[in-house]
């Protein structure tokens, strides 16, 4: 079988967003090039079924928390990483807005230069620790590449991250996003994102994320877990429907934490460039570069809504009482409190 050299397995490094691994563009040439409907020209129908079947991971357990298969495979490497004191970890639960907050520090880094923001895909401009897949390069890998100051990108509850990280006294932001918007965004995620197995319906999909039983597990202990850690270290703790309501507010939060400032006009930059409508016609942001057998746009854009409150379109009466008398349940006792819409 015969690849389009842009698209054949092999070439390019790898790195993926809450998941899965892509065809990594070299340049920002590249990838502004690679259209979702350019890379279709290399896949034919048996290739793709077989990249499918390789692609789609069962979910395993690493300590207690559900975790695709090769990822698991993946954990020694993990676990050993060496991180740099001038690391910055973007640590969050899946669809919590990861790829806006990467695509802010990116900003940040680059002193407002869009241009410099589209030399590669955000995936491999902020590498994704803990991805392993298949014969591809893994996070590590990626990131043992990269030059210092890098962005780090994971998704690990607070208790699995590697130490290295801890003894470098490195510089942690958390980001957490309200529980029905993520449940609803991850639903659409499952389905687009073909590491994932078919979710289900919507109403079993729910059971599942309220029960932990999706990949990374619970979203409550996750969003305890690092709230409770911020109390003895350097974490900045930032909610998705704060930004979506004040970002400058917000990303005047993160100057700070980073004893960085920049001029009024630069953070105007950033606030457009790192709009939502900005980043979804943006390839190096939006994650269209990505094979359509990892992530098929056509089911659900990665970039979908961009809102808070979505949840109200698709959650049914009884299943909102059912997930706010849970909720309180498992937020008993806690001072982490959540907006569940802006
Ligand atoms: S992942 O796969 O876990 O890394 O996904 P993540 O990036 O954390 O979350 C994806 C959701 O974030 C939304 N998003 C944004 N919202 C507002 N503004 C901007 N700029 C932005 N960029 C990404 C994205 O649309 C996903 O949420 P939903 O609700 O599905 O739209």
């Amino acid at each position: 079988m015969e690849h389009c050299p842009r698209h054949s397995p092999g070439t390019g490094s790898t790195t993926a967003p809450g998941t899965v691994l892509a065809q990594v563009p070299a340049s920002s040439e590249v990838v502004e090039a690679a259209s979702r409907e350019d890379s279709q020209c290399c896949v034919d129908p048996l290739s793709a079924m077989e990249q499918e079947d390789k692609i789609m991971q069962d979910l395993g357990s690493l300590h207690g928390i559900p975790l695709y298969k090769s990822f698991i495979e993946g954990w020694p490497q993990v676990k050993a990483f060496q991180a740099r004191p001038d690391d910055l970890l973007i640590s969050t639960y899946p669809k919590s807005g990861t790829t806006w907050l990467s695509e802010i520090m990116d900003m940040i880094y680059h002193d407002g230069d869009v241009e410099k923001c589209r030399r590669d895909a955000i995936y491999n401009r902020v590498p994704f620790l803990e991805l392993k897949a298949p014969s591809e390069a893994s996070g590590v890998d990626q990131l043992e590449n990269t030059p210092s100051p890098r962005l780090v990108k994971t998704h690990l509850p607070v208790q699995l991250l590697p130490t290295s990280f801890w003894e470098k006294d490195c510089k942690i932001i958390y980001m957490a996003r309200n529980p029905k918007d993520v449940a609803i965004s991850y639903y659409y995620f499952h389905q687009m994102a073909k590491i994932h197995h078919d979710p289900g319906t919507k109403a079993e999909f729910l059971e599942n994320f309220m029960a932990g039983k999706v990949p990374y597990g619970s979203w409550y202990d996750h969003v305890r877990g690092w709230w409770e850690k911020k109390q003895e270290k350097k974490i900045l703790y930032l909610f998705y429907e704060d930004m979506k309501k004040d970002p400058r507010r917000e990303v005047q939060k993160i100057l700070q934490f980073l004893g960085k400032e920049l001029a009024e006009e630069t953070v105007d930059r950033i606030l457009h460039h790192t709009s939502f409508q900005e980043m979804k016609k943006n390839p190096a942001a939006n994650y269209e570069t990505m094979l359509p057998t990892l992530m098929d746009h056509s089911i659900s854009p990665f970039l979908r809504k961009g809102i808070s409150g979505d949840w109200k379109n698709h959650f049914t009466v009884a299943q909102n009482e059912r997930f706010d008398q849970h909720y309180q349940e498992l937020m008993a006792g806690s001072d982490l409190h959540f907006q569940m819409e802006v």
